[in-house]
């Protein structure tokens, strides 16, 4: 039966949102509306399940079909075991299993960028592309995946790394940008510094930026000078969605 799944259920919890929609696993697309809740206040495991099966309900898909979800968190066979930006309630936590009871159903439970890595090198940006490839998600933080040849390599955590004194996301993600409300050209040069050391560590074939700034990627590409090939992510605001959605299927078959 495994083989056949063609449609898969994705949610991508999120900061500001939770997000859910049916992907068609074979093209990459969205079959159903997209449904969007805001996150509760605090982010707290019990709050985000129930909002989580609120945007499940209003899907109203197949409850048959595999179901993927996304956090921002290291996750190790289904447990949270960091909290960066989020409720220090996820740290050590069995949240595929929590999440499994309140919905009812089994699910897969993986790190946001590893969804977003994976739904790039199987429907976007690095589409038949093999080697090392690796995609950050500059936003609240920097998130990363690791796939060589289609096989992704979990919770690598780049956005952590130390460089010059300071864990890389608070110097380079759009956050920051934000924050110290600094102009294209100084932000991306401690992009260059951030990438210029992942270069170092991986000698990757390609790079892809996601995160919404990924859409403003003519503005500053260029100005991250550095040897490897760096291009902007196919998708802005599903990557999570279909990336979650097509793991889930996967370890189903
Ligand atoms: C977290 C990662 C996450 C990334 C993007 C980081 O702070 O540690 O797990 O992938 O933010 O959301």
């Amino acid at each position: 039966m495994t083989t056949q799944v063609k449609h898969a259920i994705g949610i991508d919890i999120g900061g500001t949102g939770i997000k859910g929609g049916v992907v068609d696993l074979e093209t990459g697309q969205l079959v159903t509306d997209r449904v969007k809740l805001p996150t509760p206040e605090g982010g707290k495991p019990d709050d985000i399940a129930e909002v989580t099966k609120k945007v499940l309900e209003q899907l109203d898909a197949d409850p048959g079909l595999p179901v993927g979800i996304d956090f921002p968190a290291v996750v190790r066979h289904g447990k949270t075991m960091s909290a960066a930006n989020v409720s220090k309630k996820w740290i050590g936590f069995e949240a595929e299993k929590f999440f499994e009871q309140a919905i009812g159903h089994p699910i897969l439970f993986v790190n946001d960028a590893d969804a977003a890595g994976y739904a790039e090198t199987e429907y976007g940006a690095a589409k038949g592309r093999q080697g090392v490839i690796m995609l950050t998600t500059l936003g609240t933080g920097i998130g990363s995946a690791l796939i060589v040849d289609g096989m992704l390599v979990p919770n690598t955590e780049l956005g952590h790394l130390e460089i010059d004194g300071h864990d890389a996301e608070k110097r380079a993600a759009y956050s920051a940008k934000e924050r110290e409300d600094l102009s294209w050209e100084k932000w991306a040069k401690r992009l260059t510094t951030y990438y210029s050391t992942l270069e170092k560590l991986f000698s990757p074939d390609l790079f892809i930026v996601g995160g919404g700034v990924s859409k403003n990627f003519a503005e500053w590409g260029d100005l991250v000078k550095i040897d490897t090939e760096l291009i902007p992510a196919q998708f802005l605001n599903n990557a999570g969605i279909l990336g979650a959605a097509a793991l889930a299927a996967k370890q189903r078959s």
